[in-house]
């Protein structure tokens, strides 16, 4: 029989942080929806219950006007549902299509990588978030949405404020005047770079936006750009951090990759489920409706923890392994449904097929620092936060 969904209020936002894990597990078993009562929303934690929810937008939305994203960024492709949706998505296709991966993005990619090798090679030690994927991650981005002049720290910084204020469930205002600089920011690095874009269109994000067939509104524009600068950094930068992690704590599994290369694409996959840097997205409940064996209600807001369904025992067999030899099922740290991350192929390219390869063959011996610590935080958005490393410069 169907219950009202369980409340529970017996963690932190800042034990949340810390390690959110232990509380996905307890949920998973117990209360699989629930209402987490510190970050104000109702939580979907198991794999078979977000697929439900992802294949069901009607009852589903992902427009919700209280939606922290459109608070943040503007009114972006991933809080619009049904045509409307898919019409922005399509002003997107000339930047995000495999083949302008292949062609266009992975030789700029590949000079990027190398570049910032070059630069480090020497010192023999490295803090691979801080001097490698942070860098990479940025200055990849700044020529995928266009913006190729601006100074990588810059777009770091107001990606971070983005997504912190997309997962400011806890109302800091600190955090609320951070966002709105990084909005400014980028609106104002549009209106620079607008007229030359406009007379030399390229495979960048702004110029696909502005050169497709029946235009979205400018304000539409530059709300997308925002959602990109925010998913388009800390993701491939988090995720570059975790394989390197994963790898030199499984030196198994690294002398694997380092025999057979090829390896890249389960390794990439494996390490977006393992610590998925999307750990929650949200969604609305539209009518009342049972999901997990609990009964939500019509305008209910709904955190889908795909960090939770990765880890899923009824899906992936020891979940909390990393394993790139385990039975190939899909995970869903990409999304699924409509909103699938539009950057998919950017992201494996972009990490697994260079930045990881290039690591590993370009630094002999690479390893991690036994004189520092890694460390991991976060929920809404988990990842690396320093993987020191060193090698035989
Ligand atoms: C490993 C790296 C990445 C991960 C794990 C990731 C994850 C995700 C997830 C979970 C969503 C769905 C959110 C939702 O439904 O509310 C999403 C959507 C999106 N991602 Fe990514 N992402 C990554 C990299 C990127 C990159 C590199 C870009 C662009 C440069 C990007 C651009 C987007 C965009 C534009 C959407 C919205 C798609 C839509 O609403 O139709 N992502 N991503």
């Amino acid at each position: 029989m169907a219950i009202s969904v369980p409340e529970y209020d017996g963690v932190t936002l800042e034990q949340m942080y810390d390690d959110p894990y232990p509380t996905y597990a307890m949920l998973r078993k117990d209360a699989p929806v629930a209402w987490l009562k510190p970050a104000n929303i109702h939580v979907v934690t198991k794999y078979e219950d977000i697929m439900q929810v992802e294949r069901d937008q009607e009852t589903f939305p992902s427009y919700d006007n209280r939606s922290l994203m459109i608070k943040v960024m503007g009114h972006t492709l991933m809080r619009r549902d049904g045509d409307d949706h898919k019409r922005h998505r399509k002003s997107l296709e000339r930047t995000f299509s495999p083949v302008s991966v292949k062609r266009h993005w992975k030789p700029i990619f590949e000079r990027i990588a190398d570049e910032i090798i070059d630069d480090l090679y020497d010192k023999g030690q490295a803090d691979i978030f801080a001097d490698f994927a942070a860098p990479y991650a940025s200055r990849c981005l700044k020529e995928v949405i266009g913006l190729p002049n601006m100074d990588w720290q810059d777009l770091s910084t107001w990606s971070q404020a983005f997504m912190d204020g997309v997962g400011n469930y806890g109302n800091d205002p600190e955090t609320w005047a951070r966002a709105k600089a990084a909005f400014e920011g980028i609106d104002n690095a549009i209106e620079d770079h607008y007229d030359g874009l406009k007379a030399n269109p390229d495979y960048s994000a702004l110029s696909s936006m502005f050169e497709v067939e029946d235009p979205i509104d400018m304000a539409d524009i530059r709300a997308n750009i925002k959602v990109i600068v925010g998913g388009g950094l800390n993701e491939p930068r988090d995720v570059t951090c975790t394989i390197v992690y994963a790898l030199l704590t499984n030196p198994d599994q690294l002398k694997k990759f380092l025999a057979n290369p090829a390896l890249y694409k389960t390794i990439f996959e494996e390490a977006v489920r393992w610590v998925s840097p999307i750990g929650m997205y949200p969604r609305k409940v539209s009518k009342r409706v049972e999901i997990g064996g609990a009964i939500l209600d019509e305008g209910d807001a709904l955190g889908l923890v795909v960090a939770s369904a990765n880890r899923d025992s009824d899906r992936f067999e020891n979940a909390d392994k990393f394993d790139i030899d385990r039975e190939k099922m899909a995970h869903i740290g990409f999304g699924a449904g409509p909103h699938f991350c539009a950057g998919t192929w950017v992201a494996r390219a972009q990490v697994g097929e260079i930045a990881i390869p290039k690591l590993f063959e370009r630094l002999p011996n690479l390893r991690l620092d036994p004189e520092h610590e890694s460390k991991f935080g976060g929920w809404v958005f988990r990842g690396p936060l320093s993987v020191p490393v060193v090698w035989d410069a």
